[in-house]
């Protein structure tokens, strides 16, 4: 990379300006627009996926989707304060052991939350008769069944759950497979909720090992930026210019020259630049100015983007055929 002038640095936190900054790139409007599109009262999709790569801003997107959401139905959670149209839950990793659905439940039941004027029943107050009634206990049952009556009461339209792999991750065998998503299957039903499953490819995966899902499931695809399509380049490009305006004063326009590098080693992932970038400007803050010594450490090994370029190709390719969505030719009948 070719060395411009060091700049000093002023003194203000340019990692946290970075990291609080939210580029509305294309692709995360792309997969936006289609979830809100497919998101309704009454549709059939009950359960949605949503999956890319390690970095691509799946998170991102997912914490942006309920809080559009929630700001959308802002004049009804007003009229009616009970109401939480959206909710964003990651599935507690299962480590060594099973998922734990108890800890699943209780990360929903902490989102429904207790504070608003709503029935109480998941706390122990009857509604319709103002009663104590018996406290709902620890078990698994009775998690659940507060949970599904939390989200009815509240009208949860959608249930975002990122890092869905944990659910399934640990299942050994189809049978145990096929019961981890008929538990998450029937919570939208009887919920009325849909439920949108979020996670990297492994996730896709996952849920392709299940014949009854694989069929039922939509899925979007929140891909990386490709260095073989020109618009996809041009998006990138875009990004890369957006955090470069988010700190001018520190960059002055000398990031851009090296959106070509960037876009090769961050392999199009948004979150992965974010991060590169965010890396690059704590070097710089630390070293007192700006160079390109402080990009060029903060950019991915050799090694770790093979790592994950693997992962990304093996991924794409198991997506890829779901995505040639084949017109089928209707026979004429017979005149
Ligand atoms: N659109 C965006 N604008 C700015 N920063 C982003 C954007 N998307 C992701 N990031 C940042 O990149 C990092 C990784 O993104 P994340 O959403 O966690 O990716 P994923 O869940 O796909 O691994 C996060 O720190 C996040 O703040
Ligand atoms: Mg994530």
């Amino acid at each position: 990379m070719q060395q411009p002038n060091d700049t000093s640095v002023p003194a203000i936190d340019a990692a946290r300006a970075l990291s609080e900054k939210r580029i509305r790139h294309t692709r995360i409007a792309e997969v936006m627009e289609e979830l809100n599109t497919l998101i309704y009262p009454e549709s059939q999709d009950n359960i949605l996926l949503v999956c890319g790569p390690t970095g691509a801003g799946k998170t991102t997107l997912s914490r942006h989707l309920v809080a559009s959401a929630l700001e959308r139905a802002t004049s009804q959670m007003e009229a009616n304060r009970g109401v939480i149209p959206a909710i964003y839950v990651e599935a507690p990793a299962s480590g060594e052991n099973d998922f734990s659905w108890k800890l699943f439940y209780h990360r929903i039941l902490t989102q429904l939350g207790d504070r608003l004027e709503s029935p109480k029943v998941i706390y122990g107050i009857d509604p319709k008769t103002g009663r104590f009634v018996r406290p709902l206990g620890n078990s698994l049952a009775a998690l659940r069944t507060a949970v599904e009556q939390g989200m009815r009461e509240r009208q949860v339209q959608f249930l975002v759950i990122d890092e869905a792999a944990h659910i399934i991750r640990q299942t050994r065998g189809a049978r145990k497979l096929e019961i981890q998503l008929d538990t998450l299957k029937s919570l939208a039903n009887q919920c009325g909720t849909q439920i949108v499953l979020v996670g990297a490819y492994d996730l896709y995966q996952l849920v392709s090992l299940s014949a009854q899902l694989a069929r039922r499931t939509h899925v979007l695809h929140l891909e990386r930026y490709r260095d073989d399509r020109p618009e996809d380049v041009l998006a990138f490009n875009r990004c890369v210019l957006a955090f470069e305006k988010t700190l001018p004063h520190l960059w002055g326009g000398r990031l851009t020259p090296y959106t070509k590098g960037l876009l090769e080693n961050t392999l199009g992932c948004i979150g992965t630049l974010s991060s590169v970038l965010i890396r690059a400007a704590r070097l710089a803050e630390g070293a007192g100015s700006w160079s390109v010594d402080s990009l060029e450490r903060a950019l991915l090994t050799e090694a770790q983007r093979k790592r994950i370029l693997e992962e990304i190709l093996d991924g794409e390719t198991a997506v890829g055929p779901s995505f040639t969505r084949v017109m089928p030719k209707f026979k004429r009948a017979a005149a």
